[in-house]
């Protein structure tokens, strides 16, 4: 008897996920339904499957990160893969191998999945091209962050409903900003309607060829959105000088109890973390249960890390 081939969006090739741009509607839906279905178990006393069993997959972190390491660590050992996280600053790297050799030099011993961080932006591309296995772009440089607006479009999807319709705001810091852009593709693909405040200075040239009306004031920004997204102020990204200080900063674009009124009265407050208090975002209000989704964004990157780690491991 013929067994009978689950049909998925995501094919075996290619196999990566470098960015939302190179995503179909139908792969990004995908990923959301199969996440959706991790929320449960993440939340149960019994966390372990083992899909992956069998799998290696190592964590590569050029960069630092908290979230976003730490939530594709559990992912892989919840799915049962056998997971290394690299501890890259104690590395070969250190003494002049380049991130080519370091990869070919890990492909050599047959992992299933690299996922990748990297300061260069198009690194987790290149990367892609030299190993034989699946890559996850765990953020590139500038450029994209597509983990992290899957997860943010499931945070939105679970309070919301749904994205189709909803206005959202993205503020602050666009112009440096991978979370922004991974964002701004998924939302607008998934029928939102997308607002970018920004300084002039933090603001791309350009941006409104990617579909977004952007703003340099808040309160016109704000108007009608269901959603405020805040990003924080990427230092380590910026050579030379943008603002005139943090103090004026938090004045203008720092969201605050009375900046979030211009928004929805129902509006909902994201942000992808690490935060800044007191410089783009009130403390009271990141803590505020009634408003915040910093949380339950952080609980649903797992989900959808182990979405995205069983999808594309074949
Ligand atoms: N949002 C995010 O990428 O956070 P980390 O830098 O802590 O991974």
């Amino acid at each position: 008897m013929a067994t009978e081939k689950k049909v998925t969006a995501i094919k075996n090739t290619p196999k990566h996920l470098l960015g939302i741009q190179n995503l179909s509607v139908l792969e990004a839906k995908e990923i959301l339904t199969e996440a959706k279905s991790f929320i449960k178990l993440n939340r149960g006393s019994s966390k372990k499957i083992d899909v992956l069993r069998g799998k290696t997959q190592i964590n590569l972190f050029f960069e630092p990160s908290t979230r976003t390491q730490s939530s594709f660590d559990l992912a892989g050992k919840r799915l049962g893969a056998d997971v290394m996280t690299m501890n890259m600053g104690n590395s070969a790297l250190k003494k002049g191998e380049t991130l080519i050799d370091t990869a070919m030099t890990l492909n050599a011993m047959h992992p299933d999945i690299i996922v990748i961080r990297h300061q260069d932006s198009g690194a987790p591309n290149l990367l892609s091209q030299k190993v034989n296995c699946t890559v996850i772009n765990a953020g590139d440089g500038r450029r994209e962050h597509p983990t992290q607006a899957l997860l943010d479009a499931l945070t939105i999807i679970n309070r919301k409903g749904n994205i189709e319709g909803l206005k959202i705001a993205i503020c602050g810091d666009i112009l440096h900003s991978r979370v922004a852009r991974s964002n701004i593709y998924l939302m607008n693909m998934l029928g939102a309607e997308v607002n970018v405040i920004a300084p002039k200075t933090l603001m791309p040239k350009g941006i409104d060829n990617l579909g977004v009306k952007s703003f340099t004031d808040m309160k016109k920004g704000l108007d009608g959105c269901d959603i405020v997204m805040m990003l924080r102020l990427q230092n380590e990204r910026m050579q030379g000088s943008f603002l005139p200080s943090k103090r004026e900063y938090y004045e203008f674009f720092g969201l605050t109890p009375e900046k979030l009124k211009f928004a929805k009265k129902d509006a909902l407050l994201m942000h992808p973390g690490p935060m800044n208090r007191g410089v783009e975002i009130d403390t009271k209000l990141a803590d505020d249960i009634n408003v915040s989704l910093v949380k339950e964004q952080v609980e649903l990157g797992v989900a959808v890390r182990m979405a995205c780690l069983k999808l594309y491991c074949k």
